[in-house]
């Protein structure tokens, strides 16, 4: 049975879980009305994951007799200035989703949830993958935009990215 501030806390992430999908799928709409399709697919998968991301806090609650509640998604911003600033406010709110992360696993310590501790160590170690891969992108994104030519290469490789469920990673 889970207490009811884990149950309470385990609903706020999985909103933030979707709200995140819900930003990058923003992100995704916004590359394809520049007409840069390989971004668009490389956030398209983002939001994704995060869907997949918020089965799984759906999952765990159902699991262990809670209730996953939906509340409201606010509305993500939907403009940005350029690649390059889509790609920091990427990077800038997945490091905000580890605090988010962490904070849950100092919550669930402090009940001693051991369940929901362990179930929380996939996302911390996700999350060292995710400010990996968008620091990386970030990075990848400041040289191409250097000249039209490097962003449309960037825009093929973005483009072979795919969605990979995480029961398979
Ligand atoms: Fe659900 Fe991008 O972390």
């Amino acid at each position: 049975m889970l207490d009811e501030r884990m149950e309470e806390a385990l609903n706020y992430q999985l909103n933030r879980e979707l709200y995140s999908g819900y930003l990058y799928l923003a992100m995704a709409a916004y590359f394809d009305d520049q007409d840069l399709p390989g971004f668009a697919n490389w956030m398209r998968i983002q939001a994704q994951e995060e869907l997949s991301h918020a089965m799984k806090f759906y999952d765990y609650l159902v699991r262990r007799g809670g209730r996953a509640v939906m509340d409201a998604i606010e509305a993500p911003e939907n403009e940005w200035e350029s690649a390059v600033a889509v790609f920091e406010q990427v990077y800038q709110h997945e490091q905000m989703v580890t605090g988010l992360i962490h904070k849950l696993v100092d919550l669930a310590l402090e009940l001693s949830d051991h369940a929901t501790n362990n179930f929380l160590q996939w996302f911390v170690a996700e999350q060292v993958e995710e400010e990996e891969s968008s620091s990386g992108v970030l990075h990848k994104v400041k040289m191409a935009s250097q000249s039209r030519s490097g962003l449309y290469m960037l825009d093929q490789e973005l483009g072979q990215r795919v969605f990979h469920p995480p029961a398979e990673e």
